[in-house]
């Protein structure tokens, strides 16, 4: 078969790729060299903004298949009859580190879902952790600056890092679950992952739930200890982009059970603690785990930048039978990721393929930078119209949130046991012997190369205020390390 010709981006034929055209043997270039000029300038253009977090990541495709009928509880059509199946991406990710950045460090992972279903793309954007550092949108851009790069020194600095936590009593309970036995997971195929947030439900008849997502890895959960991920950094910084494409490859396709938990809306204004609040989470003894189906991937993307670079998931995505629940973060991810996307990828990311519906979007919104969807030739671009465009369906994605009170900055509403430690202490209490002293050992490490002393001791506090041997364990081996 002969080869293709190679062309410029116009299609003309390129006569010569090795030598540049000079005037003269040996001369300066020529300016009429388009496909030089082409080429280098393309190549300087390759690069877009990498996420301002979860900026390393590795993407699959699949599928979701229903196994258990959940149509009492929502309406979404994807989740209508068992058996059905919907086409999925998934991007996973670490979180502080730039695009260049190692795979197995200590660091919550991210675990990006789109669901591409008859009625629109769903985007479940979760981690692998059922909680979170905080519960104000208002504190992210704080918390992710003290996590990352320190502008001047240009690495992660503790001081930062144990600052902001220092500030932050309600991250303890994430913080002991990052520094505990599965705060390093072996691979993206050996973790959970989760929906953290509550989400809405709402079934046929509009009854509203609140629900917990739970995805729970078939391969079982597999982490490193701190020195056996230091020891796989030095040998392979991509070990989890690596293994996922060489496990689909191989046809060992991952696949994960989902769970979900399910509170009838109207028990969340009496519950013990606030349902809504991301840095805890709902005991099963209250809210069991109920199986909906499995997330299988089988497919690796054919191109890493097209499809895992520039997918942009987004917490608003939702599809009719799901929606948000009042959780100010929640709430605050609402706007930040298409913001993001807008950003990064341009105001007309939704017409990428790995972005799109997998039907055409109908609506009027129109041009912009690098249109590709302008309807068709006498489509009208305004609404109401009197032709034939697409309307309003007058149904509700979700079912209302009853709101009451004053505008104003508030804290959380009361519930009787609101405080930020007493699901850290129970996470500490549920860990064996052995757990517990890398746990501690691990915060040690950490905190004991904090500066500052009143940094140090407020940490300290939040420790002991989740556990008295927690946090007594925790001083001695900090006070230990700092004086050695
Ligand atoms: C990525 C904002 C909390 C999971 C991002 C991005 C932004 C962002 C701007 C980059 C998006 C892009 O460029 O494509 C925020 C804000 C938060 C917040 C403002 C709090 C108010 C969370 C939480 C979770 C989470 C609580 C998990 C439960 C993720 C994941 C990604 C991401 C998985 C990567 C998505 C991908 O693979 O493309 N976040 N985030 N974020 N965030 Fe958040």
């Amino acid at each position: 078969m002969p080869k293709p010709t190679l062309t410029t981006e116009s299609g003309a034929p390129v006569a010569d790729n090795q030598n540049a055209a000079t005037a003269g043997v040996g001369g300066p270039l020529l300016l009429q060299d388009q496909h030089l000029l082409e080429k280098l300038a393309r190549f300087n253009r390759e690069r877009i903004p990498e996420r301002v977090v979860h900026a390393r990541g590795s993407g699959a495709h699949g599928y979701f298949e229903v196994t258990d009928d959940v149509t009492g509880f929502t309406r979404a059509d994807f989740l209508g009859s068992v058996g059905r199946r919907t086409p999925v991406f998934a991007r996973f990710s670490t979180v502080a580190d730039s695009l260049g950045g190692a795979d197995a460090v200590r660091d919550p992972r991210g675990f990006a879902l789109k669901f591409y279903t008859d009625e629109g793309n769903y985007d479940l954007v979760g981690n692998n952790t059922p909680v979170f550092f905080i519960k104000d949108p208002i504190k992210f851009p704080d918390f992710i600056h003290s996590q990352k790069r320190d502008p001047f020194t240009g690495v992660q600095e503790p001081d930062n890092v144990w600052d902001f936590w220092a500030h932050a009593p309600e991250a303890t309970h994430q913080v002991t679950w990052l520094m505990g036995d599965r705060g390093i997971p072996a691979s993206y195929r050996h973790m959970n992952g989760y929906g953290s947030h509550t989400y809405q439900w709402t079934n046929a008849a509009g009854e509203a739930f609140f629900v917990k997502y739970h995805f729970k890895t078939n391969q079982g959960v597999r982490c490193l200890s701190g020195e056996q991920a230091a020891e796989q950094v030095g040998k392979d910084a991509n070990s989890h982009q690596r293994d996922l494409v060489q496990a689909i490859e191989r046809g060992v396709n991952p696949s994960w059970t989902l769970y979900v938990q399910i509170m009838p809306a109207a028990e969340a204004p009496s519950y013990r603690f606030n349902p809504f609040d991301l840095t805890k989470v709902w005991p099963h003894a209250d809210y069991p785990l109920q199986r909906v189906g499995r997330l299988v991937l089988d497919r690796n993307p054919d191109n890493v930048f097209a499809e895992v670079e520039q997918a942009a998931f987004s917490p608003n995505n939702f599809v009719p039978g799901i929606g948000p629940s009042p959780d100010k973060m929640l709430q605050g991810r609402l706007f930040a990721y298409a913001d993001a996307h807008r950003y990064r990828l341009g105001v007309n990311h939704t017409q990428l393929p790995v972005n799109a519906p997998k039907f055409e979007a109908a609506n009027y919104g129109r041009d912009g930078l690098m249109a590709t969807r302008n309807g068709s030739r006498h489509a009208k671009n305004y609404e109401p119209n009197s032709y034939d465009g697409p309307v309003q369906t007058d149904q509700p994605l979700s079912a209302p949130l009853a709101v009451s009170g004053h505008t104003g900055t508030h804290e959380a509403p009361a519930h009787t046991k609101d405080d930020d430690f007493f699901q850290a202490g129970e996470l500490y209490r549920l860990m064996s012997e052995e757990e517990k002293k890398r746990l501690v050992a691990t915060i040690a490490g950490g905190l004991s190369q904090v500066g500052r002393d009143d940094v140090v001791e407020k940490n300290l506090a939040h420790f002991h205020a989740a556990d008295p041997d927690y946090g007594k364990r925790v001083e001695a081996a900090v006070r230990e390390l700092r004086e050695s």
